[in-house]
């Protein structure tokens, strides 16, 4: 069996860093892939260039590499989309223009993804603002089961595995159960208070955990971009695929990652709005872990996160982005 791939943005950052992994066999596995390229018409060619790097690379798993502007042909029978191209915030921009500008992408692609995907699609939506964009895309696509929209907060489960792998001086494999709770924005919500070392819950220092671990994950984004003058590629495009490949391939079994999902009602999360939380993966699907005890300082966040996914959707539902 072949799967079919949309990569959106394909000429971008990310997008260099992240096609080479799908076709190397890193998302998949062992599974011949058909790539579908989607651009703005200014940025193809410098897609087909990457497409032509593709085929030098000679992966024996790469069937083939398509490059389209326009969305109802790129999304044609997609099974895995990833949604990268996204309009960013440049100098002068407010908030409802940002919103606006990507609404003017995430709706057309959700429609188009309802109309040409493969019935079993499953979305992710890496370009920022991410919640929102795929509470737009999904918006767009009624026929496709909202589940299937998804939005990364992975790169910031990763970067906070790290930081607790360094501080404790371990190995990230040794490490379970962290989650990064809300939107993928300065409001999200470290959270290694069910962290396991080894299987087994290990103490953490309250004052390192609320001073330093916490704002170097919720800053990593920023830090990166002063450090490099470019928002964070090679590692957001590593999330991408651990992402899709757990989704497709299923979770490590007792440990959990995080995901922003379609809330539906957990944990207080008014239904509907794009949220992350801590998932498996099994069978295809995403379940979010419920029942945890949530500390008081990771429950205020959680409010404070979910006001702004609130503030989000209103101001789109607001502009008329959202279909009634
Ligand atoms: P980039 O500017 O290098 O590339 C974006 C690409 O998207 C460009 O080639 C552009 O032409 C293309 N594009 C724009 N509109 C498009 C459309 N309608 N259809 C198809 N392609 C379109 O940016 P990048 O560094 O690759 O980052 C992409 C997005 O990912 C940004 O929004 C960034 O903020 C976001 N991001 C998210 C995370 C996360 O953890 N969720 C992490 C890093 C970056
Ligand atoms: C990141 O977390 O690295 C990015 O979302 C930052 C950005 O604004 O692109």
């Amino acid at each position: 069996m072949t799967a079919t791939v949309t990569v959106t943005g394909a000429a971008g950052q990310i997008g260099y860093a992240l096609l080479f992994r799908i076709a190397s066999g890193a998302m998949l596995g062992e599974v011949p892939v058909r790539l579908r390229l989607l651009e703005v018409p200014q940025a193809v060619g410098a897609a087909e260039g990457t497409a032509m790097e593709l085929a030098d690379a000679a992966f024996p798993l790469l069937e083939s590499v398509d490059v389209f502007d326009d969305a109802d042909a790129a999304f044609e029978g997609a099974q895995l989309a990833l949604l990268v191209g996204a309009r960013p915030r440049t100098a002068g921009m407010e908030r409802a223009d940002l919103l606006t500008a990507n609404a003017g992408i995430f709706g057309p692609q959700g429609r188009a993804i309802n109309d040409h995907a493969s019935d079993d699609v499953r979305v992710l939506v890496v370009g920022n603002p991410a919640n929102t964009n795929a509470l737009i895309a999904a918006a767009h696509a009624p026929d496709v089961p909202a589940e299937r929209f998804t939005a990364m907060t992975r790169l910031d489960h990763n970067r906070g595995l790290a930081q607790l792998a360094t501080r404790l001086d371990v190995g990230v494999d040794r490490l379970s159960r962290m989650t990064i709770w809300g939107n993928h924005s300065s409001t999200q919500v470290p959270d290694p208070s069910q962290l396991l070392l080894d299987g087994e819950p290990i103490a953490l220092d309250d004052a390192w955990v609320a001073e330093e671990f916490v704002p170097t994950v919720v800053n990593r984004g920023a830090a990166i971009i002063a450090a490099r003058g470019a928002s964070s590629a090679a590692s957001a495009a590593s999330a991408a695929i651990d992402h899709m490949r757990d989704w497709v391939e299923d979770t490590a079994p007792g440990d959990w990652v995080s995901a922003a999902l379609p809330s539906r009602g957990e944990y207080g999360v008014p239904e509907g709005l794009v949220c992350s939380f801590p998932v498996t993966g099994a069978d295809g699907a995403w379940r979010v872990v419920e029942g945890l005890e949530l500390p008081p300082a990771v429950r205020a966040g959680l409010a404070a996160t979910v006001v702004e996914l609130e503030a989000e959707r209103d101001a789109v539902r607001a502009l008329g982005l959202l279909p009634q």
